[in-house]
């Protein structure tokens, strides 16, 4: 199987097989090593989420340095986003389940920044009123995930105007064009509020120190596609006496097409939406995985199938079979031949459809809670 060795990864675009070794390199961020795991098992009584023993999360900005802050008692504060550009799928679940798991094991505030005006910006064919339904929708998603009501704030752009316009123009003041071109690849056309939009991505990750008035430490996690605002960020906040943001990011959940590339909203067969019912997920798991098995019975029993590239391996070590025998007992029997690929998506199906059931329930209940959520006026400053 040939492997295309030229890929590219921007927070607007991810094309190609991505090497995320390289992209460590390219990007100047740091593996997660064992003896970061190690630390962090530390404080969470020995558990460690799969996605971190799985290398789901594989690296990261400041984490050591974030934990050491924590040793001298400075609690941190999480920070990640959404862009509301269409319906949530599974692979937003990977950040944001990280997250939650973050909160539960550390108490940590969390702000949820809901970028509405970045993708009204970045999108030729929304308008605010498309961006403002997907904002409301792509809630009830994040809700539904079980992000503590006390110590959660979703913060959408255009309802947040005032802080975030304050502090964004300190932060965009720092940073000058030829950066962002660099960085994000604008070019002549570029429209000029996407041009400043990195220094609205960039206030969360200081809002908390700015309302105590010290420098609160932050944790974002998020895809590894979005390190580019936060690599401008990091440059920027010392200059202005605050904290680098600290980062964990993750790989991208392969689009159900193959392994290569990004899932996209934009094609509804490449992945499964959380709003999808059980006959679409079956539909779409048996006509569009990629399967990683041989044309026939006969072959597949004689020779095995290959997991690295077979999507709905991929998805249960990714995300949706956390218990590390199990997964190694479909990887071997997948391997060996004796699990065939009927079988395989067989059991993919079962567990999206069984997750996809108790999410869908508690997405209904959160409408009723979406304002207990929300930055109030009051909290504003
Ligand atoms: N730019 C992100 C997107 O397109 C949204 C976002 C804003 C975000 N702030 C973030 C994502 C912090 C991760 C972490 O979806």
């Amino acid at each position: 199987m040939p492997v295309k060795s030229n890929f590219s990864v921007t927070p607007y675009s991810v094309s190609g097989n991505v090497d995320y070794q390289k992209l460590i390199k390219k990007f100047g961020t740091k593996p997660i090593t064992g003896t970061l795991l190690r630390r962090i098992s530390k404080y969470t009584g020995g558990d460690l989420h799969f996605m971190l023993r799985r290398g789901v999360f594989f690296t990261h900005r400041d984490l050591g340095w974030l934990l050491d802050r924590y040793d001298q008692g400075e609690k941190f504060y999480l920070y990640t986003g959404r862009g509301p550009s269409e319906r949530t799928h599974i692979g937003h679940l990977i950040p944001w389940t990280m997250t939650k798991w973050l909160q539960d094991k550390f108490g940590s505030k969390l702000i949820f920044q809901i970028t509405d005006d970045e993708k009204f910006l970045s999108d030729e064919s929304l308008d605010l009123s498309d961006t403002r339904r997907y904002a409301m929708d792509n809630i009830l998603d994040i809700i539904a995930l079980g992000f503590s009501k006390k110590k959660t704030e979703i913060l959408i752009d255009t309802d947040n105007a005032d802080i975030l316009y304050r502090n964004a123009i300190r932060i965009a003041k720092k940073i000058n064009y030829s950066t962002v071109k660099a960085a994000f690849g604008f070019n002549e056309s570029t429209n000029i509020g996407f041009i400043f939009y990195t220094s609205i991505q960039a206030v969360p990750s200081i809002l908390e120190s700015v309302r105590e008035g010290r420098n609160v430490p932050c944790l974002i996690p998020h895809g590894v596609d979005q390190d580019p605002h936060f690599r401008v960020t990091r440059d920027v906040l010392p200059k202005l006496g605050y904290y680098k943001p600290a980062s964990i990011q993750s790989i991208f959940v392969p689009p159900l097409s193959g392994v290569s590339g990004k899932m996209s909203s934009s094609d509804p067969n490449s992945t499964i939406f959380l709003t999808d019912d059980p006959k679409t997920v079956e539909m779409k798991i048996k006509k569009y995985a990629f399967s990683g098995g041989q044309p026939t019975i006969e072959e597949h029993r004689k020779l095995g199938g290959n997991p690295d590239i077979d999507v709905s391996f991929q998805w249960l070590k990714i995300f949706f079979e956390p218990d590390d025998r199990k997964l190694q007992k479909i990887e071997d029997d997948y391997k060996s031949g004796a699990l065939l690929t009927g079988e395989l998506k067989s059991i993919l199906i079962e567990k999206i459809n069984s997750f996809l059931e108790k999410h869908q329930e508690r997405r209904e209940k959160a409408r009723d809670v979406i304002q207990d959520f929300l930055v109030s006026r009051e909290d504003r400053k």
